[in-house]
């Protein structure tokens, strides 16, 4: 690789998917383009999302309720259009794939039929410092079960002095617990420092020890390469507003492997959403789920947050998500050759990079641990017209992605990053 931007523009030259950038509206001031470098966070609005929306909007006005079984796209039949696209996403059959509610609120409906503690198997292993929303999650799930977080919850971290979690010691924990597991809940890829999870072995590990797995995919749905029902996970949930482009609040979606769509011994909160579609409008007594995941939904969704979620879907089926992910490692390995060379010049380590360098071990996400005036940088970057995001105390993350993320964008940031750390 190269630190220049005659290199960085051949890269982009080069690139298959450099016209997925026009699918997209990027945010300008004072008449330039920003560089926005965070698709973890909000991802960008496609150009299409307002002509789907429109569509529902028309189809409303023109046929009110009726709108569910008429004209030319039928409500009712709306959630097909976006499980095809999300299954190859996560690596799924389309019948382990729904869309439903948000991200926290799935993760609870789902712990619902996963987590079952039954005497001392009770314990729940999960990541230290998961998401805020995920630990709350499950100190008020374990909760309602009558029992003791402080008891049941136990947390991996890493190492002292280390940044990320290493694979050996989950397994360990995993085993060392085997008799009390009931549940491992992990994260795909860690918010924080950007750390994949090998999520297979996990899955593994957890299944051995008598436990049932999930994994919350926020960071890693439309990000990484997933194989959800290869790898034999029980559940998945994740949000769509990050890598999925779908709009803040956007629909959620979770995953329930085939195994347990006919299990009558799973406990779930039910709704009407979720009854059996071919007699739901007889308005019986007694629930009978739809024997895929779409038998977890409660609710008469929102077409609207449909609409944006199957505007962004329909770009990751023309991209491919292959050719997404091999860009994905592409742009975030230029990004951190870049960083080295900024250390380099600087004769010391300003910037430490906490993110993990194998491509197995990292998506789009890097995280630069700041050793020395962290915010005042960061400031100066914003300043600059970088859209980065801060985390307490001294991280900046930074994500290019391969929908509409250049790499002469990623040479553009470093070189900014030199001229603000190096004068
Ligand atoms: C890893 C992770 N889990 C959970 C959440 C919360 O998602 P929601 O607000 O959609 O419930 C987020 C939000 O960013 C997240 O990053």
């Amino acid at each position: 690789m190269e630190n220049s931007l005659e290199y960085a523009r051949s890269l982009d030259q080069a690139d298959v998917l450099k016209d997925y950038r026009d699918a997209f509206i990027i945010p300008v001031e004072e008449g330039k383009e920003q560089l926005y470098f965070l698709g973890n966070s909000l991802g960008l609005q496609p150009r299409r999302t307002a002509g789907y929306l429109q569509r529902i909007l028309d189809q409303w006005s023109r046929y009110g309720v009726e709108s569910f079984f008429m004209g030319e796209d039928p409500w009712m039949h709306y959630h097909d259009h976006l499980i095809r696209p999300l299954s190859r996403i996560v690596g799924a059959l389309p019948s382990e794939v729904t869309v439903m509610n948000q991200l926290t609120v799935n993760l609870h409906l789902i712990m619902v039929s996963f987590y079952r503690p039954e005497g001392k198997r009770n314990k729940i292993i999960c990541e230290a410092k998961a998401f805020p929303s995920d630990q709350y999650m499950l100190e008020t799930h374990v909760r309602s079960h009558g029992l003791d977080p402080e008891q049941v919850i136990v947390e991996v971290a890493p190492r002292e002095g280390e940044h990320t979690i290493r694979h050996e010691d989950i397994v360990e924990a995993i085993d060392r617990h085997k008799e009390e597991l009931a549940l491992v809940l992990w994260g795909g890829l860690n918010y924080y420092t950007g750390q994949v999870f090998d999520m297979a072995s996990i899955t593994d590990a957890a299944h051995k020890a008598g436990a049932r797995v999930g994994f919350d995919l926020a960071h890693a749905a439309g990000n990484i390469a997933l194989d959800l029902h290869a790898w034999e996970v029980d559940f998945a949930c994740w949000c769509s507003y990050k890598y999925l482009n779908s709009g803040p609040g956007a629909v959620g979606g979770a995953y329930v492997h085939e195994r347990f769509h006919k299990d009558p011994t799973l406990n779930r909160f039910a709704g009407w959403w979720g009854y059996d579609k071919t007699t739901r409008f007889k308005m019986e007594k007694g629930f009978r789920p739809i024997a895929s995941a779409e038998g977890w939904q409660l609710s008469t969704p929102s077409l609207l947050l449909y609409a944006a979620h199957r505007a962004s879907l329909e770009i990751f089926e023309e991209a491919g998500m292959d050719r997404l992910v091999e860009k994905g490692q592409a742009l975030s390995d230029y990004l951190l050759f870049l960083l080295d060379e900024v250390n380099r010049r600087s004769g010391n380590r300003q910037v430490e990079v906490i993110t993990p360098r194998w491509r197995s071990e990292k998506g789009c996400q890097v995280s630069m641990l700041m050793h020395s005036r962290g915010r005042e940088v960061f400031d100066a970057l914003s300043r600059e017209g970088i859209f980065a995001d801060w985390r307490e105390p001294n991280v900046i993350r930074v994500a290019a992605v391969p929908l509409y993320n250049r790499f002469e964008e990623v040479w553009h940031f470093a070189t900014i990053l030199d001229k603000v750390l190096n004068g």
